[in-house]
């Protein structure tokens, strides 16, 4: 190491090494036991993940967070570090395309059984319970719709069942919402999106317990999950960990402008001619406009904000989304959400492409349907680009 005196770097360093040097077996030793602070192996651990996640478990009111290799790792390691052979799962009908597929595809394979219920209905949640299942997991907002869960709510029927409440809050981040305050067991966001904000990262973290808790007192303990992420090799690498560091300084102000220029947006939409329908839980046509206003009272702490996704659908249908992308050039067409500028996909033939057309149906994703993740630039820059494209 360079010695920088009494220096300190402003930013923190990058440790970007795969492995750790230790003067002898007994300072291995110590390290190991957990005696003393260090590092041997980056994928069992690494300076770079551990700041990260120190930093988002306060952002979630957490008592630990492990940072993962992307969001879906995040999500594997929730499920491998809690569930058995012949465990139930009860998972939302309307999960992220990938997530569903692990339930039902990989899962399976090693006997854990997933029933999809529709999460927005508690009745229907409480029947699909009675058969014991080990998780319930839920999306706080719904893709593409928006469909809210009622966290608190569906954690009293998951523990009243001895089930154990899994949430992917990846769509409304700890901004909008702290769902382990709400009653959930275990939190994932993928950093990849609205945390890493940049749309240059690939990273997951999964959270538990409560602030001030001792590991051994939460439901999902981290030393439960850490091995988890290590066995199953399901770590971060160190460089998308010093980035998404960095993009926590300006999480809170990207979230409130991202938020405050959706809701404008989906207004103003709701008015264009070739609109046929906007999708915003901060409009009240929204079904579950009422329940966000309830459990979105984070960021701005004087309002709710309602997330910086929207839907919303044309009237000409899949060439209508084909003309609308070929002339909104400003406004990418690109499969992910969460960046600082303005981007759109279409659920139809992204991510719900495999989805059957009467599946698609029932969930009422049309094939006019442009989903936007809207970014942090000047409204009327953002509006200008929609105009031409509508
Ligand atoms: C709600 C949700 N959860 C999890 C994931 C997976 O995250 P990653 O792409 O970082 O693996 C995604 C990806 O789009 C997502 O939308």
């Amino acid at each position: 190491m360079n010695d920088l005196g009494p220096s300190s770097p402003l930013v923190p360093p990058l440790f970007q090494s795969s492995v750790y040097c230790l003067p002898d077996l007994d300072a291995l030793d110590r390290v190991i036991e957990g005696e003393e602070a260090g590092f041997i192996y980056a994928r069992d651990g690494h300076p770079n993940a551990q700041r990260l996640a120190e930093r988002l478990a306060g952002l979630e009111g957490a008592g630990w967070a492990v940072v993962c290799g992307s969001g879906m790792a995040a999500v594997s390691a929730a499920v491998l570090s809690t569930v058995q052979q012949g465990d139930g799962i009860v998972a939302s009908n309307r999960l992220y395309g990938r997530t569903t597929q692990l339930f039902l595809q990989e899962l399976s394979r090693f006997g854990v059984t997933t029933t999809l219920t529709d999460t927005t209905d508690l009745a229907q949640v409480e029947q699909a319970l009675r058969s014991g299942a080990k998780l319930l997991f839920v999306e706080t907002l719904s893709n593409p719709l928006l469909r809210l869960a009622d966290v608190p709510a569906l954690a009293r029927l998951a523990h009243e069942r001895g089930s154990l409440l899994v949430v992917d809050n990846t769509f409304a981040t700890p901004c909008l919402c702290r769902p382990l305050e709400q009653g959930a067991d275990v939190v994932i966001e993928s950093l990849t999106k609205m945390i890493g904000g940049h749309g240059d990262i690939t990273l997951g973290v999964l959270c538990g317990g409560h602030e001030g808790l001792d590991d051994e007192q939460s439901s999902v303990t981290r030393e439960q999950t850490a091995p988890v992420v290590s066995i199953w090799g399901l770590s971060s690498p160190p460089f998308d960990c010093w980035l998404a560091e960095r993009s926590l300084d300006t999480l809170p102000l990207r979230v409130r402008a991202a938020c405050d220029n959706a809701q404008a947006l989906a207004d103003w939409l709701a008015e264009q001619r070739s609109v046929r329908q906007v999708i915003y839980p901060g409009r009240p046509d929204h079904p579950d406009h009422v329940i966000a206003g309830r459990l979105f009272d984070g960021a701005a702490g004087d309002r709710p904000l309602y997330g910086n996704m929207l839907c919303f659908e044309l009237v000409g249908d899949r060439e209508g989304v084909n003309r609308f992308m070929r002339l909104a050039t400003g406004i990418p067409f690109s499969p992910s959400l969460g960046n600082t500028t303005t981007t759109c996909s279409h659920p139809g033939t992204t991510s719900h492409r495999y989805v059957s057309p009467a599946e698609r149906k029932r969930q009422g994703i049309g094939d006019g349907m442009i989903r936007l993740s809207v970014g942090v630039e000047e409204l009327g820059l953002i509006q200008a680009e929609i105009a031409k494209g509508l």
